[in-house]
């Protein structure tokens, strides 16, 4: 499959690797043509990476990854165009974590609204579902390098997404039992408010291969 892997930061660059060893083919962008991590990315890679702007891996991808922050995504996909956005499977990663008053960061959007909501509206023909933002991206990567039945997440309005997203997901190693469909694309907002909780987690726990497990009662 053709994966257009938008952002170059560790998120970019550690699906971006998976993805490409798993046989897909992923193009990496950027907000210029020759962005140095993104090229050194493509050729330590190999045969399966290439990187370009934005809009050249939005363009170049069946699937698109939105992995930058949620601060900026809509100015990413803005840049990447709507129209290599049309009728894709569009899968949003990103946090809406603001850092500009210093730490602990902020939710730049919360409670009424959600990253993954605000790209649904502004690109309504692609088929936006939000997942993998719970988890860190060595995490994402590789769901056994935490033991145990734990959990990911899917939010979104497009039932075939969904089930598209499903079967990229168990081809990192994600189990089927552990994909919770939340349902809609409003579900998002619980997964994004989730990340006070995580960091906090990761602050206690001193590590960040952590994950939750949903456990369900008779
Ligand atoms: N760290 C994790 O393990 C983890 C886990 C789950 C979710 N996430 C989420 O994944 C996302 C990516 O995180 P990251 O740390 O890999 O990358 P990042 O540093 O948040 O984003 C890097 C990308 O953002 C672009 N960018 C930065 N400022 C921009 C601006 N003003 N306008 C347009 N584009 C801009 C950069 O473009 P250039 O390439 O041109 O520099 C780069 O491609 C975030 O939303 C994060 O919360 C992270």
């Amino acid at each position: 499959m053709k994966i257009g892997v938008l952002g170059t930061g560790v998120v970019g660059r550690t699906l971006g690797t998976r993805l490409a060893a798993l046989g897909n083919e992923v193009m990496m962008g950027s907000r210029t043509a020759g962005n140095a991590a993104a090229a050194e990315w493509a050729q330590s890679t190999g045969a399966n990476a290439r990187h370009g702007t934005f809009a050249d891996a939005a363009a170049f991808g069946e699937v698109v990854v939105n992995c930058t922050s949620g601060v900026v995504a809509l100015a990413v996909l803005q840049a990447a165009g709507a129209e290599n956005l049309r009728g894709k499977l569009l899968i949003d990663l990103s946090n809406p974590l603001d850092f500009s008053r210093g730490m602990p960061p902020t939710l730049s959007v919360s409670n009424t609204d959600s990253v993954a909501e605000q790209i649904q509206r502004a690109f309504p023909e692609a088929r936006v579902v939000k997942t993998l933002n719970t988890v860190n991206c060595e995490v994402m990567v590789a769901p056994d390098s935490v033991p145990g039945l734990h959990n990911l997440f899917l939010s979104g309005d497009d039932a075939q997404a969904k089930e598209e997203t499903r079967r990229l997901l168990q081809s990192m190693g994600w189990l089927p039992a552990s994909i919770i469909d939340l349902g809609g694309i409003l579900t998002a907002r619980g997964q994004e408010m989730y990340l006070p909780l995580w960091l906090s987690l990761r602050g206690a726990l001193g590590t960040s291969r952590i994950n939750i497990a949903v456990m369900v009662g008779q």
